[in-house]
């Protein structure tokens, strides 16, 4: 595995993460499905996430088995319905919403001279990163809409590598969704898996949550 020495920059994801946002992707996906008669499952709820809003809706529709009931367009409508019910939701966010531990963990990163990138598969990313006033940490983002391959392929954190000039083995990746491990391993970087470790079952650290997300126990967890 690699050394704690080795390491030179983080490569991050953001809902679920750096902030609380997963709840809010969920409730708005959860308003849709319902009203499409899919019904709610915390299966579902942890395939959702990290995956692309557009694959977020098929495997919604595919759940409920009414995957060739609708055209491209009412696709369309259904995703931009969805949005709309997030982009509410975000309305009163602010900084409170950062997870535990996370503004701590930034700040000591940055005074440790590492290198940060942002991988989130959210289009709404610039957005939220503004409100929750962490956007001068993370001037290398990925433009999801520049992708070919949504999580679990490596290709958005092999990106949040390259944009740091970094090899993929001097980087850590961070990641709530079973998908988003799947693309830091697939990367070739270290990844970080928050939350249950049943679920983040391939992740080469696992923290039951953020505040546990430190350098002091990264390096731990490499000695
Ligand atoms: C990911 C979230 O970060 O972004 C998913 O985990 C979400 O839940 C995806 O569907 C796409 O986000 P957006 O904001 O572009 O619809
Ligand atoms: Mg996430």
């Amino acid at each position: 595995m690699v050394k704690f020495e080795q390491i030179k920059g983080f490569v991050f994801d953001l809902d679920g993460v750096i902030a609380d946002t997963s709840v809010y992707h969920a409730k708005a996906w959860r308003q849709l499905a319902e009203k499409l008669g899919v019904t709610w499952t915390d299966e579902l709820a942890d395939g959702l996430k990290g995956i692309s809003r557009m694959d977020s809706l098929d495997l919604i529709l595919k759940t409920g088995g009414i995957e060739n009931k609708y055209t491209e367009a009412e696709k369309e409508a259904f995703a931009a319905e969805k949005n709309t019910n997030y982009l509410n939701l975000l309305k009163d966010m602010d900084a409170t919403a950062i997870l535990p531990g996370i503004a701590d963990f930034l700040k000591d990163l940055e005074e440790h001279d590492y290198q940060l990138s942002l991988a989130s598969a959210s289009k709404n990313s610039p957005l939220v990163l503004e409100q929750l006033g962490l956007a001068m940490y993370f001037k290398n983002k990925i433009d999801p809409t520049t992708l070919k391959h949504g999580k679990p392929d490596p290709e958005i954190f092999a990106r949040g590598a390259e944009v740091l000039n970094l090899k993929p083995e001097e980087c850590v990746g961070i990641e709530d969704a079973k998908a988003g491990v799947q693309s830091i391993n697939g990367a070739g970087e270290l990844s970080v898996g928050i939350g249950d470790k049943n679920i983040l079952s391939e992740a080469d650290i696992n923290f039951a949550d953020t505040s546990e997300l430190t350098l002091e126990n990264i390096k731990k967890a490499l000695d």
